[in-house]
């Protein structure tokens, strides 16, 4: 027997949705002037990571403060990555490339980590601009020896925030987010800092 095609076996008339509404997708839902947030920045919901509201509201302030300036960080590697010139360049491209990626994952960690404690991450630039502690560095190119000079004060700053809030998590009993700030941030931080600390001796050609 044939196949019978589709038109030979149509849907009767008022079983189908003619307006496609119920396909159709609905765009532009942020539009109207209205608040669409289902949580407000700030706003730290009950998860259940076991730990006191009180604890988690602390870590997850904390945790935005470290990723405020961990975001500026990375970007500011990758501002550095572009714009170095001088004998030094293959060299410091490449290894601001590697901190670059290493960063990125300590982002990711931090932002996860808030989201874990009930809190909501930073994470556009503009609101990074506004929290983070970092100076501003120009849009134009400076030389190599003032790019790292500039990364090693950023990773300065973190190292000390980091090792202040690893330990007022760990009075508040969250080891969680005492280890990320301990074994990640700031185990990176310190690794990194000495790799470009050793590019600033005098001897070197940079
Ligand atoms: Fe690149």
């Amino acid at each position: 027997m044939a196949k019978q095609s589709p038109q030979s076996n149509p849907v009767p008339a008022g079983l189908v949705d003619e307006s496609h509404d119920a396909v159709e997708p609905t765009l532009h839902q942020q539009d109207g002037g209205q608040s669409h947030e289902t949580q407000k920045y700030g706003d730290v919901v009950p998860m259940p990571h076991a730990l006191p509201d009180d604890a988690a509201r602390n870590s997850v302030m904390a945790l935005n403060t470290v990723l405020a300036d961990t975001i500026t960080l990375r970007d500011m590697y990758k501002k550095h990555h572009w714009q170095v010139v001088g004998p030094t360049f293959n060299q410091l491209h490449l290894m601001y490339d590697e901190h670059f990626t290493a960063q990125v994952e300590l982002v990711d960690l931090l932002a996860e980590r808030i989201q874990i404690l009930g809190g909501i991450s930073l994470a556009m630039s503009a609101d990074i601009a506004e929290e983070t502690r970092i100076p501003r560095p120009p849009r134009g190119r400076e030389p190599a020896s003032v790019q790292l000079s500039r990364l090693i004060d950023a990773h300065t700053l973190i190292i000390k925030e980091a090792r202040e809030l690893a330990e007022k998590a760990q009075d508040d009993k969250d080891s969680g987010t005492n280890d990320l700030l301990v074994s990640n941030v700031l185990r990176t931080n310190e690794l990194q800092v000495w790799f470009l600390s050793e590019h600033l001796v005098a001897a070197t050609p940079v």
